[in-house]
């Protein structure tokens, strides 16, 4: 049976240290080479290689342990990651539900935690529907889609140059060549001069997507689905999304009706990443 990190340490870590070892941590990769996303708390700095070791040992296919140094932060939303131990090349293949996802979470954002979320989306595409993903990282969202609806197009729009780079990629491993096509560049910029609307758009940038409505709203044909992302504290999770959205809706001309309110994840003890979907429609 394959025991837990703090099992492992037992004996090798006093009591009250070992009490502050997480038992919760990301693991991003296949059977074959997977790295491990840790958070260690400052008082178990001085035991951080031999916790890593012990991770190591009860997952066989970790092979560099990361700890985390800060939050996510700028454009790309990355955050510092610390290699406490094993292989300096960090590069992986993360495999989800049927897809393929190579990247280097030091240098891109992916979290595994949302497989789940790009599976609730892929669900709701209709086939032959064209799709617009804007900051789209690796990604996942527009390959999880093409990868359950053999007709659909999606444009995948991002202004990181390694997670464009490895969103090539996947699009290739994934076989989606003739569906997706990933854009390196600033939404501002590339998504007003793509010369075509879309039945759905997403947005998944929770910090800051309302900054760019007044792009998305006007490349959703009439009727067309946004999926709008946020961050919101409690306890009012969607009026504010909402009424981002009804008011970008409204300076565009159109006219906004929420079809779906949803709480994607939990980003701090107060604060949620959500959902909000609307159908945009002409006045
Ligand atoms: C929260 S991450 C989500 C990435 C991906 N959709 C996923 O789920 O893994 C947001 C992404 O938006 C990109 N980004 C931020 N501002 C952008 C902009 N103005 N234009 C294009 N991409 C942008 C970042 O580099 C980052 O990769």
């Amino acid at each position: 049976m394959r025991h837990d990190i703090r099992t492992e340490l037992r004996g090798v870590l006093p009591e009250e240290a070992l009490r502050l070892v997480p038992r919760a941590f990301d693991i991003i990769g296949s059977k074959q080479k997977a790295v491990a996303i840790i958070e260690l708390p400052e008082e178990l700095r001085e035991y951080e290689r031999q916790i890593a070791a012990a991770l190591m040992r009860v997952h066989k296919n970790v092979v560099s342990v990361l700890a985390k140094e800060s939050e996510r932060t700028g454009e790309f939303r990355i955050r510092d990651l610390r290699l406490v131990a094993g292989d300096p090349d960090t590069e992986v293949v993360h495999k989800e539900s049927g897809c393929l996802f190579k990247l280097d979470p030091r240098r891109v954002y992916f979290s595994p935690r949302e497989s789940a979320e790009r599976e609730r989306i892929a669900a709701k595409v209709g086939d032959g529907e064209s799709i617009l993903v804007m900051f789209s990282g690796v990604g996942p969202f527009p390959i999880c889609i093409a990868k359950r609806h053999e007709r659909v197009r999606a444009t995948a729009v991002e202004i990181n140059p390694h997670a464009h780079n490895y969103c090539v990629e996947n699009i290739h491993l994934n076989r989606v060549g003739d569906h997706v096509t990933a854009i390196l560049g600033d939404v501002r910029e590339i998504c007003p001069n793509l010369g075509e609307t879309f039945d759905r758009v997403l947005m998944p940038l929770p910090k800051g997507a309302h900054k760019f409505l007044d792009v998305a709203i006007p490349l959703l044909r009439d009727g067309g689905i946004l999926h709008f992302y946020h961050w919101a504290p409690e306890p009012d999770l969607f009026s504010q999304a909402e009424e981002l959205v009804a008011a970008a809706a409204e300076a565009c001309g159109r006219r906004a009706e929420v079809l779906e309110r949803v709480r994607v994840s939990q980003y701090s003890p107060r604060v949620w990443k959500i959902r909000v979907d609307a159908r945009i429609s002409a006045r």
